[in-house]
């Protein structure tokens, strides 16, 4: 991770106005700078820290990854990779958690996050056994949107799951976690890396160790699932050859739109799935929006109407 790694984004404006104050030397914010509040999480090779901005109050989820640890499992590329994603996302979509800045000292590197109070889409799922169809309708649109986004981009994340899904202010969903990002080059290929997480891999992970944007949208498949049924669709590796041969089935009463479409997103080719389509064709992303799970959605206001109630 190069050094200068401030320097695509700006420093508070607050901050530089208030030199006197700065208690790094080059004008860039320090583990110092920042108030480390309690602990929000901890992933293999980091941990979130909730932390408060010292110059102006505001609040954030701090990334703290430990570099000892990246170098003797030699994850540099994960870091390097989370951020070059994010970077590359910037502050375009309120679906995907911003980085406002990074800094580093001897030991740990720091990713300055959007705080996402209301935590992970996990939690949620697992407190209350299922999500009310209303409550899966909304998320899933929102994760859609932002797929949208990311993908245009030309960034894939590749382990989407309930974990990475946090829920903000408003319990309105944030990407999170861009470790297993990939930017694709302009041709999109499907690159060959297996990451992931077994429960949601996708059978050309499987098969072929090949992920592309489409494994994205079997993953947003897997979810849509264990939203609504409050349980995994695939148990994971150990179910190998039902993920393969698509061996799942619906339980009773299962909303029968959702179910349309995750036959639409869980299909083998992943050049046939709902979403994944070439612009123009009936299953591209506009395809997808137009589904009629989501009818009563309104695309243009998604982002500022209220959530649904949880139960
Ligand atoms: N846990 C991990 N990342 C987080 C974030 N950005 N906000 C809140 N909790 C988190």
């Amino acid at each position: 991770v190069p050094d200068d790694d401030q320097a695509p984004l700006k420093p508070p404006a607050s901050r530089a106005q208030s030199k006197s104050r700065n208690s790094s030397v080059n004008g860039r914010l320090t583990a110092d700078d920042f108030e480390f509040l309690d602990e929000l999480g901890e992933g293999s090779y980091s941990t979130v820290y909730h932390g408060r901005l010292r110059a102006t109050g505001q609040e954030y989820a701090i990334k703290r990854i430990d570099k000892a640890h990246l170098k003797r499992h030699q994850k540099e590329a994960t870091a390097l990779a989370e951020k070059n994603t994010l970077v590359r996302l910037g502050s375009g979509h309120p679906g995907i958690v911003r980085l406002h800045w990074t800094f580093q000292d001897e030991w740990s590197l720091f990713f300055v996050l959007d705080l996402a109070r209301n935590g992970e889409l996990q939690t949620r799922i697992s407190r209350m056994g299922s999500l009310s169809i209303e409550c899966v309708r909304y998320y899933s649109a929102q994760i859609v949107d932002a797929l949208g986004y990311m993908h245009s981009k030309g960034v894939i994340h590749r382990d989407l799951k309930p974990e990475n899904l946090l829920l903000d202010d408003a319990f309105r969903i944030k990407i999170t976690d861009f470790g297993t990002g990939k930017i694709l080059d302009s041709g999109g290929e499907p690159t060959k890396t297996f990451v992931g997480t077994a429960q949601y891999v996708s059978p050309e992970l499987l098969e072929h160790n090949e992920s592309s944007k489409s494994s994205d949208f079997w993953a947003l498949g897997c979810i849509i699932y264990q939203m609504i049924a409050g349980r995994f669709v695939f148990r994971g590796l150990s179910d190998w050859q039902k993920i393969k041969q698509l061996e799942y089935s619906f339980p009773e009463g299962f909303d029968d739109q959702a179910q349309d479409l995750i036959r639409k997103l869980l299909v083998r080719d992943p050049d046939q799935r709902l979403g994944a389509g070439p612009p123009g064709s009936p299953w591209d992303m506009d395809a997808l929006r137009n589904h009629p799970f989501f009818s009563g959605i309104n695309w243009r206001t998604l982002w500022t109407d209220p959530a649904p109630p949880l139960e």
